[in-house]
C-alpha cells in the first residue's frame, strides 16, 4: 500500500505515521526527518537546507524530489510506503505521477491554525527516530525522555511561535492546493481521498485513519 499523509504542520502526521507504518508493515518516509538528520550530520545536503528549514520555508522541489526518488528504490519500499510531509507542492505531486508512482490512499488530517500553535509549543521530539510527544496531550512515560530509548527529548528549532506562523502561511500558499489536486484526480490510478478531523485524542485519530485506510 502506498499512502500520503497530508495536513498542516503539527496536524499529527508524524504521530499517526508510526501506527500506520506498524499496522501495514510499510516504512514511514518523512522528508522532514530525512532533512533534519542531514542537518544534524552536517552533510552537504544539511548545510544547504539548514537555514531555510529554520525559517520555516520550503526546501527546493528539485532537492526533495531527488531525495524521495532515491529513497523509494530501497528494498524496504517493495510493498509500499507512507509519505509524511511529502508531496508539499504541486510540482512535487506531479513529479510522482511522472515517475509512474501510483498512490492508493491520500489521508488529509485537518486541524485549525489556532490549535496548531498550541500543539507545537508543547511538542518534544526524539532526535534519533523523529518520534514526537506533547507535554500535555501525549506525554512520554518518563518526563523529558523517549519511551523506547530513554534518550533525552528536544524542542525542534522551528517550533518557535513566529516560525510556526510562517510555516502555516507556507502551508496555506503552497501545500493546501494539494487538497483539491488529489481530491479531483480521476482515472483508474486516482488515489482514494479521505479527509479526517484531526482534533481528538491520539488514539481516536488513529481509529479514524485506520477506518479511512481499511474501507
Ligand atoms: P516536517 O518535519 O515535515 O514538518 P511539518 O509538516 O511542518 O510537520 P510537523 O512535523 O511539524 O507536524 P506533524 O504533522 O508531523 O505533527 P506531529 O505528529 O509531530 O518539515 C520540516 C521542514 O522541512 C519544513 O518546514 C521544510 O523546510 C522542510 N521540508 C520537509 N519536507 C519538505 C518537502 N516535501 N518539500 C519542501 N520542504 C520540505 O504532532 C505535533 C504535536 O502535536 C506533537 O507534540 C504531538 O504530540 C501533538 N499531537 C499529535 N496528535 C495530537 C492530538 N490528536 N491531539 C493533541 N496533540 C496532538
Ligand atoms: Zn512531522
Amino acid at each position: 500500500m502506498r499512502v500520503i499523509l497530508l495536513g498542516p504542520p503539527g496536524a499529527g502526521k508524524g504521530t499517526q505515521a508510526q501506527f500506520i507504518s506498524e499496522k501495514f508493515a510499510i516504512p514511514q518516509i518523512s522528508t522532514g526527518d530525512m532533512l533534519r538528520a542531514a542537518v544534524k550530520a552536517g552533510s552537504p545536503l544539511g548545510l544547504q537546507v539548514k537555514e531555510v528549514m529554520a525559517s520555516g520555508g520550503l526546501v527546493s522541489d528539485e532537492t526533495i524530489i531527488g531525495l524521495v526518488k532515491e529513497r523509494i528504490t530501497e528494498d524496504d519500499c517493495k510493498n509500499g510506503f507512507l509519505f509524511d510531509g511529502f508531496p508539499r507542492t504541486i510540482p512535487q505531486a506531479e513529479a510522482l505521477i511522472n515517475a509512474g508512482v501510483i498512490i492508493d490512499n491520500v489521508v488529509e488530517i485537518a486541524v485549525e491554525d489556532e490549535d496548531i500553535v498550541t500543539r507545537m509549543s508543547g511538542r518534544r521530539t526524539h532526535e534519533g527516530s523523529g518520534r514526537t510527544y506533547h507535554i500535555v496531550y501525549n506525554p512520554p512515560k518518563n518526563e523529558g525522555v523517549d519511551d523506547l530509548t530513554g534518550e533525552k527529548l528536544i524542542q525542534r528549532e522551528d517550533d518557535k511561535e513566529e516560525t510556526v506562523r510562517n510555516r502555516l502561511n507556507v502551508y496555506h500558499e503552497q501545500t493546501k492546493p494539494l487538497v483539491s489536486f488529489y481530491g479531483s484526480l480521476e482515472g483508474e490510478h486516482a488515489p482514494k481521498y479521505s479527509r479526517i478531523e484531526g482534533v481528538g485524542s491520539v488514539s481516536e485519530i488513529t481509529r479514524r485513519v485506520f477506518e479511512a485506510l481499511d474501507s
